[in-house]
């Protein structure tokens, strides 16, 4: 996911502590230090798959133009000089890439973590309908978050596995106690997890006011769920004016913005210990005020919503801190979920949290003895000058264009699930995201740079590459499929083409031999070196290679859930997925600001895509496939 790059990137990035540095304890230690590192591809091997890369997405002339300027970048010395240059970097650091990646990617975006980096999680409704219903769930889910903290404390976190071979675990130290810090050039990540006093509070934000919620007793022994619920009818019980400044939603603004507004923010020191027990706290719970009813078709794209943005500044966009890297979010109707900020961990691990969470809260309540009387929570002041009044204001403003600019849809796709493919002998993401080509074909006439994000996991302090899912063979599988002169057998020998040519690049970028992030790594050594950027990165058909008007990932859990995120250019789509047995849960965003995007037309499409591909299948003989 999120497959943006500062465009404008023209200096090195600083040397700021990366959060992947955080000491590790011994045991995960030994076993990240049992993981291969990120290897530097072959020079060769990615211009050739770049050139490749590029032929469903521009003209025959234009791939020839730009197979000179290849063909020069490789044979002028340039390319290999800068790829000396990666090959000594990966020689000196534990991950030549991901240090860069977090930089680039994250901190030095400038865009709004909202709907622009932060992913939202929509869990299925609860059925509760009332306060009580309310604060009981999240007593338990702040119960079992801490269930999960006891494992990664505790290092009995079992180590994670992908095609066969142990994942890197570093992101689980990450998640929790962290907290992003805006900057003027650059933000940074704070993370309090391995600190000699570690937090043993979290927030609790409530009518957009914040309260320090100590979550353990004297004796180190989480409170119980009885107790965390008293302690949140205290919360509740204290917060019940909604005439409050919405301090949170000055996270919401374009990070320049936001920057200017803490320094001024945090000069007050009431402010600045209140700003530090927010982003000390080990996560964030956020109780939510109900949202406007829609249908129940709708209601799941509502929720969406929800998470990613709050709802604007007259709903729930106040009741966040959004640099804060995990807030669970839970309202007064049921809907609940989470929002997380994305610089230290990709979705899977805080799917895995989740999962454990959803599970915990099914549990039926212990028996424990008589509780002991607790102090009220700490609420959190804030000192509102007439400055940061006005910062408020205007975060307030941009923040409601933003969220009437997201369009998002999420569906439950349920004619069928990753069985079925699985039944035909074909990977089942390889399969949706073929469909995804043939919808976006429909729709268009045309491919379009298509980004899936690949887990680096298997090295060490790996995060993603690029699977770059629009194919030489995906279009001449929707070519084919949208050409009535040809047979269901030909079709379907384009579509089996076109799904392993998928598999075979995702094996290829899960194994560190993708082209997108080396030719970052390549271009980002050029800016290091202090060298003019070279031609192959000014080239018009480098930045169509790189403007992914589809933005996907697959992001599975146990739970029937499903992550949503924004589109990452203006003209894109943002579409997440979980594929279930039997049926895939679909989000997909888009800007309501572009004529020609639109995320349930998308999502139309995709459903008939789904179907006609499984149609086909079934149309033809098995023996074939
Ligand atoms: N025949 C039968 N079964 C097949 C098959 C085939 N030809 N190909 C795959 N399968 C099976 C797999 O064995 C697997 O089985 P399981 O459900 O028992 O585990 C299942 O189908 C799913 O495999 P597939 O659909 O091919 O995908 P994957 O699970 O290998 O995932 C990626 C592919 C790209 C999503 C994964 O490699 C990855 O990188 N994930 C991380 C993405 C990420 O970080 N996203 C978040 C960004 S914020």
């Amino acid at each position: 996911m999120l497959a943006f790059i500062a465009k404008s990137m023209a200096r090195p990035a600083r040397l700021v502590k990366p959060v992947s540095l955080v000491k590790l304890p011994g045991r995960y230690l030994a076993h990240q230090e049992g993981l291969p590192q990120l290897p530097v591809p072959p020079l060769q091997q990615t211009l050739n798959k770049y050139l490749l890369a590029l032929k469903p997405l521009i003209s025959q002339e234009e791939w020839d133009h730009t197979h000179k300027i290849v063909e020069d970048f490789r044979t002028s010395g340039v390319g290999e000089r800068l790829q000396k240059g990666l090959e000594r970097r990966a020689k000196k650091t534990e991950n030549w890439l991901s240090d860069w990646w977090l930089q680039t990617a994250y901190l030095e975006y400038r865009l709004p973590v909202v709907v622009h980096s932060s992913p939202g999680v929509v869990l299925p409704k609860q059925d509760f309908t009332d306060r009580q219903g309310q604060l009981r769930f999240a007593a338990k889910l702040i119960e079992g978050v801490l269930d999960f903290k006891s494992m990664v404390d505790n290092e009995t976190l079992p180590v994670e596995y992908l095609g066969g071979k142990q994942l890197c675990m570093n992101q689980y130290y990450q998640i929790l106690s962290s907290c992003r810090v805006p900057g003027p050039k650059r933000d940074s990540v704070v993370n309090y997890s391995q600190v000699k006093n570690p937090p043993t509070h979290i927030t609790v934000v409530h009518n957009f006011q914040f309260f320090q919620l100590d979550v353990y007793n004297s004796d180190g022994t989480p409170l119980t769920t009885d107790q965390i619920f008293n302690q949140l009818e205290k919360i509740w019980g204290t917060s019940l004016q909604t005439n409050k400044e919405p301090i949170g939603i000055l996270t919401t603004n374009h990070r320049n913005s936001w920057a200017k507004a803490y320094n001024n923010l945090i000069k007050d020191k009431t402010n600045k210990e209140s700003v530090r027990t927010i982003q000390k706290s080990i996560f964030t719970v956020c109780l939510d005020a109900p949202m406007p009813r829609v249908s129940n078709e709708l209601s799941r794209s509502r929720v969406a919503a929800q998470m990613l943005h709050g709802g604007g500044s007259g709903l729930n966009s106040g009741n966040r801190w959004f640099d804060k890297t995990l807030q669970f979010i839970v309202a007064e109707d049921g809907s609940c979920g989470l929002v997380y900020e994305h610089a230290p961990a990709e979705g899977p691990p805080i799917v895995a949290l989740l999962d454990h969470v959803v599970e915990y809260t099914k549990k039926p309540d212990l028996v424990r003895s008589p509780m002991i009387p607790l102090p009220m929570p700490k609420k959190l002041r804030f000192n509102i000058t007439p400055e940061v009044k006005n910062d408020i204001e205007k975060a307030k403003q941009n923040l409601n264009i933003m969220v009437h600019d997201l369009d998002v849809k999420v569906f439950v796709f349920d004619k069928f699930g990753k069985n079925f493919p699985k039944s035909e002998k074909l990977s089942p993401d390889a399969f949706i995201q073929v469909a995804l080509q043939l919808a976006y074909y429909r729709m268009y006439g045309g491919s379009c740079a298509t980004y899936e994000s690949a887990s680096l996991r298997m090295f060490r302090l790996g995060r993603t590459d690029t699977i770059r899912s629009a194919t030489v063979q995906s279009l001449e599988f929707v070519q084919g499929m949208e050409d009535s002169g040809k047979q269901n057998q030909e079709k379907v020998d384009l579509l089996r083409k076109a799904i392993l040519a998928h598999r075979n690049y995702t094996d290829m970028a899960i194994n560190g031999k993708a082209i997108d992030r080396h030719l970052l790594g390549l271009k980002l050594q050029a800016i290091e070196d202090l060298v003019s950027i070279p031609e192959i990165f000014m080239d018009t058909a480098y930045a169509i290679a790189m403007h992914f008007n589809l933005s996907t990932s697959q992001v599975p859990a146990k739970t029937d859930c499903v992550m949503c995120f924004g589109p990452v250019v203006p003209d894109g789509y943002g579409v997440c997925y979980n594929p279930m047995e039997d049926h895939i849960n679909f989000a997909v965003s888009a800007y309501n600001s572009c004529a020609e995007t639109n995320a349930a037309r998308l999502a139309h499409y995709l459903e008939k895509a789904l179907c006609d591909i499984q149609q086909l299948v079934h149309n033809t003989p098995k023996s074939k496939l």
